[in-house]
């Protein structure tokens, strides 16, 4: 099969779409012939070498962590989905003809390939943290970073949870945080006082998605500085906050939920689309870190 793939840490010229073993579902998974899949952050600090801690390249490097597409085999023990089915959720090494996926939920049939596929690590994970943060009806809650990939997925969540929202973006994206439901501030200097003035009852929890306010100014915006959690800033635990990077929560229930949500119209995630042949563009995009949702391949 086609997939996409590096031989060596680099920028996203390194990137090439090259043949791989057709991948296997073990236990419990699901095998997929992929209609898309998703661009993270996370692939291109694991292709940049970031995460390598100094350790050359073992064999070649795979991408992707999320997808949407037709089950074409299923793992032992899998009965909740057939042969056939569409279905989107997370796996690894996504980016490619065929991948598994452990974590997965039916697509909705009004939902596109391209939306379902986006909905993964980003749902997954703002769930995730929400929950650390016990975000849910009636709270009040900072998301910094509210206009990427993770962030509008969480406004949204937060939003149909029935919290209040209020949410940082660069001047282009203000507009775009009011349309999924938030109050839209400025980030950077002044954070601090632009978020007190947006939320005058206070705030009971801190979303810190972006990772790039000083932690010390987030947890000052909450009673308690564990109500702040950062998965992007892993220094902020010296301020008190939480910091997660997965193993909490229950990734198969967050799918289902998302699929609910995304079927109600309760999470709408703005794709911008690449044939896979054009990973290269949607990497600068990605590594420019001012994305405006999400952005997907399509093998
Ligand atoms: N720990 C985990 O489990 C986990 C899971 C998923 C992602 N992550 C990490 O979380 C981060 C965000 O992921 P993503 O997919 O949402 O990325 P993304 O789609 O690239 O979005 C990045 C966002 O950061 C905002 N931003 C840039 N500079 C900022 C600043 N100074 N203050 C506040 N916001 C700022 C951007 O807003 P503008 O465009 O308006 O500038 C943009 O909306 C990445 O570092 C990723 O690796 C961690």
């Amino acid at each position: 099969m086609r997939a996409l793939q590096f031989s060596e840490y680099g920028g996203p010229e390194v990137l090439s779409v090259g043949e791989a073993p057709d991948p296997s579902p073990g236990p419990g998974q699901v095998r997929i012939r992929v209609r898309a899949a998703s661009v993270n952050p996370v692939d291109w600090k694991i292709r940049g070498g970031f995460m390598a801690q100094g350790e050359p390249l073992e064999g070649l490097g795979t991408i992707g962590w999320d997808a949407a597409g037709v089950v074409d085999e299923l793992g032992e023990g899998v009965t909740d989905v057939a042969v056939g089915d569409d279905v989107f959720g997370l796996g690894s090494a996504t980016a490619a003809e065929l991948a598994v996926l452990n974590a997965y939920a039916r697509k909705p049939a009004s939902i596109d390939w391209a939306v379902a596929a986006a909905a993964g690590v980003a749902a997954e994970t703002s769930i995730r943290a929400l929950d650390l943060v016990g975000v849910g009806a009636g709270s009040t809650v900072l998301v910094d970073g509210g206009a990427g990939g993770v962030g509008a997925v969480a406004v949204q969540i937060a939003v149909a949870r029935g919290a209040t929202v209020v949410a940082t973006a660069s001047e282009p994206n203000l507009g775009y945080l009011r349309e999924i439901g938030a109050t839209a501030i400025h980030y950077g200097d002044g954070l601090a006082d632009r978020a007190r003035a947006a939320a005058p009852g206070g705030f009971d929890a801190v979303f810190d998605v972006a990772g790039k306010t000083d932690a010390a100014v987030l947890t000052g915006l909450v009673s308690a500085p564990s109500q702040v959690v950062s998965i992007a800033n892993f220094a902020a635990t010296a301020a008190g906050a939480q910091v997660t990077s997965g193993g909490e929560g229950d990734p198969r229930a967050a799918m289902a939920e998302t699929a609910r949500l995304l079927e109600q119209n309760q999470l709408v995630i703005k794709v911008q689309t690449f044939p896979i042949d054009r990973a290269v563009e949607a990497f600068g995009i990605s590594e420019s870190g001012h994305v405006r949702g999400k952005l997907v391949l399509l093998p």
